[in-house]
């Protein structure tokens, strides 16, 4: 490999909430690591990698340069999009269908503004993002859920029929769709893409499509833009992408809209620019261009060869426990397991479970937030021996 996906920086003390404020919002409660554990972070969705040096070195070059005065984002960061979604995605986007972002949720709060009403419900598929879950919430859209369903080849499809009913039922009007899906790990097919957009168009919903997570498929799959199968998927669909998932660069904040129907554009533009909190950082402008360069996409094909590997292993390993039932993910480096049958078997429950690897430094999450009992989501963006380490630890009767 040419780049470094072993070394692990120090990141306590350097503004990481992964290991400095390991808590859960809501479900599990933590009491902490025992004494002599370090923190293994396999939880909140970014990675424990340094990120391209691509990245770094514009950071770099532009700070260097001592004046960061208001700025309009530079020709350079369009064009890096443009090439980026063409070179990964072979689609043809042009500059004004591009929009800034402060965040996905962001765009997402946007555009609920803008296409729906409070107390109107909004769909999504379970189990969800929990980003979603509270900005719905936040915003008062209750939801309206269709359950992922497992095939007897062991896929976790959409249930169409269940959709329409829904569509039906809660007078759907915005439907959220996750693209590849986050915590399930789908990577969707044209064919079921297009039979969700043609549902869509067929009931008058509006998709927003978080593609947050479209450079992070695992070897062997490609992500297919919601937008991109079909001229009436184009006159629907809202996409959201972001650099940040990609190239863990959350904390930098920078993320964008693709929105290719006019009348969809300017009424999300109008929301977003009225608080004027929607505004580019410079920094992070130039994150955006070297991540998309040349170098920050090799470094990026090298990631998602570490990420196969690391899901190839974690679930070669989970597979031998009897009771612990996941799908294997085809992207994201996200794992979301059903323990109901393990705990039931050993007379125990998922706080104890959870207590027990954070007793260890074994910083998982508590999938329930998600929409499963007695699941955990656990993370895989991290160096492999850290997961054999986190495996150890686990096993270790203490
Ligand atoms: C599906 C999905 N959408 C959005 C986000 C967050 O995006 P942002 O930080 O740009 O709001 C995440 C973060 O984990 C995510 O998994």
């Amino acid at each position: 490999m040419k780049y470094d996906f072993t070394t692990v920086l120090d990141r306590m003390g350097n503004d990481a909430i992964a290991v400095e404020f390991p808590t859960s919002p809501r479900g599990f409660q933590p009491e902490g690591t025992k004494d002599g554990y370090s923190i293994i972070p396999m939880w909140v969705a970014d990675m424990n990698f340094m990120t391209a040096p691509s990245i770094v070195e514009a950071i770099q070059k532009r700070a260097a340069h001592a004046s960061f005065g208001y700025f309009s984002p530079r020709e350079e960061y369009y064009d890096a999009i443009i090439s980026w979604q063409k070179r990964r995605y072979h689609v043809d986007i042009t500059r004004e269908v591009i929009g800034y972002e402060n965040g996905v949720l962001g765009a997402l709060s946007s555009a609920l503004a803008a296409f729906t009403e409070p107390g109107e419900k909004v769909f999504l598929h379970g189990p969800s993002y929990i980003g979603f879950l509270h900005t719905l919430e936040s915003m008062n859209r209750p939801t309206s859920v269709s359950d992922l369903v497992l095939d007897d080849q062991g896929i976790l499809r959409m249930d169409f029929d269940d959709i329409e009913k829904h569509f039906e039922e809660d007078q759907i009007r915005f439907a959220i769709f996750c693209s590849p899906h986050n915590p399930a790990g789908r990577v969707w097919e044209r064919w079921e893409i297009e039979k969700f957009v043609e549902l869509c168009l067929k009931h008058n919903v509006i998709i927003f499509s978080d593609e947050i997570w479209c450079d992070l498929v695992l070897n062997g799959y490609q992500h297919i833009p919601t937008h991109s199968v079909s001229e009436e998927a184009k006159k629907i669909t809202i996409t959201a992408y972001a650099p940040t998932k990609t190239f863990s660069l959350a904390g930098l904040v920078g993320s964008y809209h693709v929105i290719f129907n006019e009348e969809l554009r300017d009424k999300v533009r109008k929301v977003s620019s009225a608080t004027h909190y929607n505004g580019m950082n410079v920094l992070s402008q130039h994150a955006l261009i070297g991540a998309y360069s040349k170098e920050g996409e090799e470094w990026l094909d090298e990631l998602r060869q570490v990420l196969t590997e690391n899901v190839d292993y974690a679930c070669d390993y989970i597979s031998r426990y009897e009771g612990i039932e996941f799908v294997k993910p085809q992207g994201t480096y996200m794992l979301y397991l059903d323990c109901t049958k393990f705990l039931e078997a050993r007379g125990t429950d998922i706080e104890k479970m959870l207590k027990y690897g954070w007793e260890r430094g074994v910083i998982w999450q508590d999938g329930r937030p998600f929409g499963k009992e007695n699941s955990i989501r656990i993370n895989l963006g991290l160096p492999l021996w850290q997961i054999k380490e986190a495996i150890a630890r686990l096993e270790k009767k203490d």
